[in-house]
C-alpha cells in the first residue's frame, strides 16, 4: 500500500488503524454497517502494546500511520484503538481539518443507563484510563453510576497471540477481576478494541447478570454518518474488499486478523 495514491476519494478505501489485531472488532462493525465500502486494515503489532507506553510515544506512532493514510488519499481514517484515540485524535483533527478522522472511546454512556445507579467497571489500558479524555468522560456519568476503572495490562497480548478461547486466558481474566465485587456488578465496558475477543472468558468469570458494552457499533455508525455527510458513500451494489497490513509483515498476524473478522461477523 506504501506507494499507492487513490485518485478518487469516493472509491478510496476507509483506513482502519490499531496497535495490533484488536481493531478488527471495529472493522467487523464497519463491515456490517457499510458492506459496500473497501477497507484497509493496518495493525501496528511491531510496536504493540501501545497501552503501556508513554503518551508521547503513542501519539508519535499514531501520527506516523495517519499521515501515511492521508498521503495515500484514503476516504476516512478510523482510529480503532481507544489508547491511540485518547493520545492523538484531537491533535490529528487539528492537523488535518479537512479529513474525516473518527476515533473510539469506552462505551460508558449505555453502561451508565443500564439500571438505576449501576456498578460499572471500565476495562482499558493504563494509558486510556490515565488520560484526560477518560477523566472527562467519567465526570459526565459520575452522578448516574458508580464507576471503577480497571487497568488491564497484559490482556491484549493474549488476543495478539491468537489465544482467545484458551484456558490460559480464562485464568488471566479471573485474576483481573479477583478484587472486584462481582456479586453487585451490573455492567462492564470493554474500553480496548482487543477485549471483545475475550468476551466469552469475561462472561464466564462474571456470570450471566453482567452486561458488556463495546464502542465498536457506535464508532461504525459515526463513521458512516460522517462519510454520508461528505457525500462519499459508495454505490451500495459494490462488494467491499478488505486489504490487511501489519507492521510485523507476518502471515500469521494476517491470518489471526482474518479469523477474528469471521468471529466478529458471527461466521465462526
Ligand atoms: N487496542 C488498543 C485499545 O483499544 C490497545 C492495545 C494496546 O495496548 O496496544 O486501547
Amino acid at each position: 500500500m506504501e506507494q499507492i495514491h487513490f485518485t478518487e476519494k469516493q472509491n478510496a478505501p476507509i483506513a482502519v488503524f490499531d496497535s495490533g489485531v484488536g481493531g478488527i472488532s471495529v472493522l467487523g462493525a464497519l463491515v456490517k454497517e457499510m458492506p459496500y465500502e473497501d477497507f484497509w486494515y493496518m495493525g501496528d503489532s511491531a510496536n504493540a502494546p501501545y497501552g503501556t507506553k508513554s503518551l508521547e510515544e503513542v501519539r508519535r506512532l499514531t501520527a506516523i500511520q495517519v499521515e501515511r493514510f492521508i498521503i495515500c488519499g484514503v476516504k476516512a481514517v478510523v482510529v480503532a484503538c481507544n489508547t491511540a484515540t485518547s493520545a492523538a485524535v484531537r491533535f490529528l483533527r487539528e492537523q488535518y481539518p479537512d479529513e474525516i478522522i473518527v476515533g473510539i472511546e469506552p462505551a460508558l454512556k449505555p453502561a451508565a443507563y443500564v439500571c438505576e445507579n449501576p456498578n460499572v467497571v471500565v476495562m482499558a489500558t493504563p494509558v486510556t484510563l490515565r488520560e484526560e479524555k477518560f477523566h472527562k468522560l467519567m465526570d459526565r456519568y459520575r452522578d448516574r453510576a458508580n464507576i471503577t476503572p480497571l487497568p488491564c495490562p497484559g490482556l491484549m497480548e493474549y488476543i495478539e497471540q491468537g489465544k482467545a478461547g484458551t484456558e490460559e486466558l480464562l485464568i488471566f481474566v479471573d485474576k483481573l477481576f479477583s478484587h472486584v465485587d462481582k456479586e453487585n456488578l451490573d455492567a462492564v465496558v470493554l474500553g480496548c478494541t482487543h477485549y471483545p475477543f475475550a468476551k466469552n472468558e469475561i462472561c464466564k468469570v462474571l456470570g450471566p447478570n453482567v452486561q458488556l458494552f463495546d464502542g465498536a457499533p457506535g464508532t461504525a455508525r459515526e463513521t458512516r454518518r460522517r462519510i454520508k455527510e461528505a457525500g462519499l458513500l459508495r454505490d451500495e451494489t459494490h462488494i467491499g474488499r478488505i486489504t490487511y497490513e501489519n507492521s510485523l509483515n507476518s502471515d500469521e498476524k494476517i491470518n489471526i486478523c482474518k479469523r477474528l473478522l469471521e468471529k466478529s461477523l458471527g461466521k465462526e
